[in-house]
């Protein structure tokens, strides 16, 4: 198997992921909120990458079954019903809709990798249900949301980890170099993965902004055994 790892969205365009398995990572926090939500019982994520079309794509939709939900500068946007933190996404309040979600980095960087064969959804929660999921392909691309078309720590350190499980299943694993450096990354922060995460920018960010619940749920290593799909518009837990 290669493995790529894009530490940022911004050195590729949608093309580049035609006919490619890709893994998204937004640790921090829109894909750990993804992967929760669709846990504890959403029908669906519509990812978006503007509010304006998040405001139309749900007002398209049949009403009281859609929620929109996001982020503008960590948080909640006026008039949508949660924000991005993914404590918010319990149970009694989520089962069954559908969520319109928009946030600055991680939405956008789904939906840039549209065009992919096969597109996964990844945070610390998941990563050996998606390494599992991805281990008889011949080619893997980690997409690392980063931090408004920067590099982030803890996308980076999260891909490390995926690709860690990749290597436990597989003998022939061929990195790039910004793979390696990610695997690098996870083997000196594996056993410390809450203090890195608050410890990054948008960690530091998230807890003066009084968000610190956030970081400790998503530092969870491999809680959840699920594996969100994208497809034709829309994140679902595959069956
Ligand atoms: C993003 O997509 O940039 C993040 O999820 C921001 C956040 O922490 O809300």
């Amino acid at each position: 198997m290669i493995i790529k790892t894009l530490l940022s969205p911004l050195n590729v365009d949608e093309l580049y992921f035609t006919n490619k398995t890709t893994v998204v990572i937004d640790v921090l926090r829109a894909t750990t909120t993804i992967v929760t939500a669709l846990q504890n019982g959403a029908k669906e994520i519509i990812p978006v990458s503007s509010i304006e079309f998040a405001m139309k794509v749900s007002g398209d939709t049949f009403s009281g079954q859609t929620l929109l939900a996001g982020e503008r500068n960590t948080k909640k946007i006026d008039g949508f019903s949660l924000g991005n933190s993914p404590l918010e996404y319990k149970p009694e309040i989520i089962n069954g809709k559908s969520i319109v979600f928009f946030t600055t980095n991680g939405s956008k960087a789904i939906v840039k990798a549209k065009y992919s064969s096969e597109l996964l959804i990844s945070c610390f929660l998941n990563t050996k249900s998606i390494a599992n999921q991805v281990s008889k392909n011949s080619e893997v691309i980690i997409l690392c949301s980063g931090n408004n078309g920067l590099f982030s720590l803890e996308d980076s350190v999260c891909a490390g980890d995926l690709i860690y499980e990749l290597k436990t299943l597989i003998d022939d694993v061929k990195l790039d170099d910004a793979s390696k450096t990610c695997l690098f990354l996870y083997k000196k922060n594996k056993k410390r993965l809450k203090k890195m995460l608050m410890e990054t920018e948008h960690g530091m960010k998230l807890y003066d902004q009084g968000f610190k619940k956030d970081i400790v749920f998503a530092s969870q290593k491999s809680i959840f055994n699920c594996i969100p799909i994208y497809d034709t518009g829309s994140i679902k837990l595959l069956k």
